[in-house]
């Protein structure tokens, strides 16, 4: 049981999950996940979004620290997914007075996912609630992450209640705020969580990121992970230059290999890339979550990718990784591929096949029988500087 003010009359009240082993069934998470609720108490009280299903008890008990929850008169849905929405078919029993605000979109889901139908009321884009003392508006930012997202606004504050953007992966381990942590060990999970969850909708988070710039805000109070309170514009600018695809100047080298024969060319083209000055990171695709392989390739504007064909295609394992990059559609990357082949080749063409649906700009191909030749390491390593030189001065 815990709750948090962290400015005049806004509470964090949510839920710091360290159970659940994959998000989404999916993802895992080593470090936990939160679910940020938040209450906004005026002459009237709102909680803003809920949590989890199996968390919804420790939420009711954090919320009647300071109001019970028949007392409540807004329930806010930013968003319904059921990590949020999960708790809030329970919370709205329990609040008999309660309105519940979602965007038109989010009526018909709220109903069918959450089995809500009364009570319920739709907020325009732009709508003000005053709730005697504190103000809250709606901005509708569909698609970050589903179509019915909102973000909330408390002008007296200038919180912005956002919903999942800006949110990352990792629970609050005794802390809030961004300003009680150092920020750069927390960037990769919200990267994952970024890239695993939110990246397929880059375009709508850059939309969302220009609706919401006319506000004045002061913290950015996401659904999941870090309130930003000393440095706000640092999330925001993370998730843009993300969405961006922008990536930074290093390689990230995918690869998979059976007997060593690939990894050997590995090692040529790793060399390659730091021969360049251009920092190289080798992630294995047989021995890493695929979770960690999109976030290690959104990070790096470079990608290397290295396997041996496997029953006349590509190593499954890499396969998986770049099928979840096609539907998380990240672009604007410069690549390389490579591998062995036993008798006949096939990987290296149809990683070219993939590589032109994911629209990014192949710099050359290598791929060789069995073992690598000294001619063959030596074309590994130009392949690999060839791309770190493509990276450095794109
Ligand atoms: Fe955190 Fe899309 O739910």
């Amino acid at each position: 049981m815990y709750m948090e003010e962290f400015a005049p009359g806004i509470m964090w009240v949510g839920v710091n999950d360290r159970i659940t082993d994959l998000f989404e069934g999916m993802w895992p998470l080593p470090q936990g996940v939160s679910y940020n609720a938040y209450l906004v108490r005026g002459e009237k009280t709102a909680l803003v979004d809920a949590v989890k299903t199996p968390f919804v008890d420790e939420l009711l008990a954090n919320v009647a620290q300071l109001v019970e929850p028949q007392g409540l008169d807004y329930l806010i849905a930013n968003h319904l997914e059921p990590d949020h929405a999960g708790g809030l078919a329970a919370v709205h029993r329990l609040a008999p007075d309660a309105e519940l605000l979602v965007t038109p979109r989010g009526r018909s889901i709220l109903k069918e996912l959450h089995g809500i139908d009364e009570r319920v009321r739709e907020v325009g884009d732009g709508e003000l609630l005053d709730l005697g003392g504190k103000s809250l508006t709606f901005h509708h930012i569909p698609f970050v992450h589903w179509p019915e997202t909102m973000a909330t606004y408390e002008g007296t504050e200038r919180v912005l209640f956002s919903a999942d953007a800006f949110g990352g992966f990792g629970a609050l381990d005794g802390v809030l705020g961004d300003d009680q942590v150092d920020v750069a060990a927390y960037e990769d999970e919200i990267l994952r969580y970024f890239s695993n969850i939110v990246g397929m909708h880059s375009r709508p988070v850059l939309k969302a990121i220009e609706k919401l710039s006319g506000l004045d805000v002061e913290q950015v109070a996401p659904a999941h992970g870090l309130v930003w309170r000393r440095d706000p514009q640092r999330i925001i600018e993370l998730y843009a230059r993300w969405a961006r695809m922008e990536g930074e100047p290093a390689v990230t080298l995918l690869y998979g290999s059976m007997y060593g024969n690939t990894r050997t060319a590995v090692e040529a083209a790793a060399k390659g890339v730091t021969s360049e000055g251009v920092p190289v990171t080798i992630v294995d695709a047989s021995r890493t979550h695929v979770s960690y392989m999109i976030q290690e390739l959104w990070k790096r504007r470079g990608v290397l990718i290295a396997c041996p064909t496997y029953d006349t295609g590509v190593f499954p394992p890499v396969d998986h990784a770049l099928s979840l990059l096609e539907r998380k559609r990240l672009r604007n990357r410069v690549a390389g591929v490579l591998g062995s082949y036993g008798w006949q080749g096939g990987a290296v063409a149809k990683l070219e096949q993939r590589l032109g649906n994911l629209k990014w700009e192949l710099v050359g191909t290598l791929g060789f029988p069995g073992r690598p030749t000294a001619q063959d390491l030596e074309a590994a390593h130009r392949l690999g500087a060839e791309v770190a030189r493509k990276v450095a001065t794109a």
